[in-house]
């Protein structure tokens, strides 16, 4: 006996099933919720968040990187150590499936643990970087060290100035090429999907609101209420290593 579709195990909304089915551009924008399933805490959950135990201003700025760089640096590796033990879940692998069935679709995360990557996923737009990646704060170009066990940040070879790890920070303007190409991605989609996210950071929150302009569908899936629910067209209540599942599997 074959297994169920996955709308009758989850309560899908048949017309959103449709839409995916018949959409030629899907823009998919992840956040923490995406990789907590992977064990990696997210930043504004009220327990478990990093910012609930933490103060952003005094770790993710470029003033706090001035004022104790050694603070900013072994922070992030203790952040790399938690990343590096982490997998894919089954909302990332998921979401690389759903890549390969249909026409395109653009992933953009605010994410910068490389688990989509890892998933599988191709067309990944990494909104605030990624961790395993380091570059000079001086000079800006990529560096390319092994900083495993230091607990200070390391020289640049170039120029001598502090290595740092290559992630936007509080302040920090996106990379130009990923918002363009992000942009440019939710100006001509026909369905956005929101994951995992509080939606309440910018410029990446105003992705919906682009998409919104464009005409597209607009779906939510998260566990709790975030700013967008209200003006989603579907707000899928739930995890998304559940409910990405369900999805792709309804498509494949
Ligand atoms: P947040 O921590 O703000 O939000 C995580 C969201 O994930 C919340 O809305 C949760 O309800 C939801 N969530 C939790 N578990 C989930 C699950 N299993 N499935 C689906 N959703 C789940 O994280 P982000 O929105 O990613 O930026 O935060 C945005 C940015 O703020 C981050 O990129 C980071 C942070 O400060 C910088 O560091 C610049």
């Amino acid at each position: 006996m074959g297994r169920p579709p996955a709308e009758a195990v989850l309560p899908l909304p048949l017309q959103l099933l449709d839409g995916l089915r018949r959409a030629r551009h899907v823009v998919v924008l992840t956040g923490a919720g995406i990789s907590a399933e992977s064990g990696i805490p997210t930043f504004r959950d009220a327990l478990t968040g990093l910012w609930a135990r933490f103060r952003p201003e005094e770790l993710a700025t470029p003033d706090a990187f001035v004022r104790d760089p050694d603070l900013v640096w072994q922070w992030y590796q203790w952040r790399r150590e938690q990343i590096a033990a982490a997998r894919p879940n089954a909302g990332h692998l998921a979401l690389a499936a759903l890549e390969r069935l249909v026409p395109r679709l653009t992933l953009v995360t605010q994410n910068v643990d490389g688990l989509h990557q890892q998933a599988g996923s191709r067309q990944v737009v990494e909104f605030h970087g990624n961790i395993h990646r380091n570059r000079c704060s001086m000079d800006q170009e990529l560096v390319d060290v092994d900083v495993r066990g230091t607990r200070r940040p390391p020289r640049c070879p170039r120029c001598g100035g502090m290595v740092r790890p290559d992630v936007v920070w509080f302040g920090e303007p996106i990379p130009r090429a990923c918002l363009v190409q992000s942009q440019s991605a939710v100006a001509r989609c026909d369905l956005f999907v929101s994951v995992g996210t509080s939606a309440l950071v910018e410029p990446a929150a105003g992705l919906a609101r682009l998409a919104r302009e464009a005409g597209a569908v607009i779906v939510e899936i998260n566990p709790a209420e975030t700013p967008l629910t209200s003006s989603a067209d579907y707000a899928l209540q739930g995890a998304a290593g559940q409910l990405l599942p369900a999805l792709a599997a309804a498509l494949a």
